[in-house]
């Protein structure tokens, strides 16, 4: 590829992290995701005492659903409005509308604001340029005393070679993101999490990047 369609290719591939390019890919009628909840959430969620969540990136709202489902509370959040109006038609399909509400925000720059909650989770979103230790932050700055944050993502792998550089180098690994962690948290998990998952009708063997943690509750310690 000559230098100057490399970088129009890069461009390209930079622009599918923004909203424009995800509402465009949720503007059609068939679904992206399989609508199952993420294998990480179930794992680390399963034995939580469901209260209020977050889930930042929740797209067509899968984790939404299954969150409700196991009793909890659950905001979705997306920069897609699209998304979060497929999100929210999946959650009336599953009877469980009741239970999720549903916020546009941009995960780099959102302020929890004075609201918290007892779960904040956010699976496969991927800003670029290493954004990822802050927006880290700012899901934790949104966990309630006593309450989890899950960060789960693509670790860096030789199965996504063939993307654009700008999408590798979105990926990282749980360690990277302990920086954006303040001090009120202890980490319970941090490491890569073998799983297989179906890319363009293969199965490969892939990681997923894993960060739980829990803010320490001033009242028990
Ligand atoms: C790969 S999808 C994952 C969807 C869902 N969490 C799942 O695991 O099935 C990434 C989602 O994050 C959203 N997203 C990407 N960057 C975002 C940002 N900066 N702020 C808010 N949402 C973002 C996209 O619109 C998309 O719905």
């Amino acid at each position: 590829m000559s230098g100057h369609r490399h970088q129009h290719a890069e461009h390209d591939a930079a622009a599918m992290f923004e909203a424009p390019s995800w509402e465009e890919r949720y503007s059609g009628h068939e679904s992206i995701w399989s609508g199952n909840p993420n294998a990480q959430l179930v794992s680390e969620v399963s034995g939580l005492t469901p209260g209020t969540a977050l889930d930042v990136g929740c797209g067509e709202g899968g984790d939404v659903i299954w969150l409700a489902r196991q009793g909890w509370r659950v905001t979705g959040a997306d920069f897609s409005a699209n998304g979060l109006a497929r999100a929210a038609r999946h959650a009336e399909e599953a009877g469980v509308a009741d239970r999720a509400e549903w916020w546009q925000v941009d995960a780099r720059t959102f302020a929890a604001g004075g609201r918290s909650y007892d779960l904040v989770t956010t699976h496969f979103l991927h800003p670029p340029d290493g954004r990822m230790v802050e927006v880290t932050r700012r899901l934790a700055e949104a966990v309630a005393p006593g309450g989890h944050l899950l960060v789960v993502g693509h670790a860096p792998s030789e199965v996504f070679e063939e993307l654009a550089a700008s999408h590798r180098g979105a990926m990282f690994l749980a360690e990277d993101l302990l920086p954006g962690l303040p001090d009120a948290f202890d980490v319970l998990v941090v490491e890569q999490r073998p799983r297989t998952m179906t890319r363009e009708g293969v199965t490969v063997d892939v990681h997923d990047s894993t960060l739980l943690a829990r803010r320490t509750d001033p009242r028990w310690s």
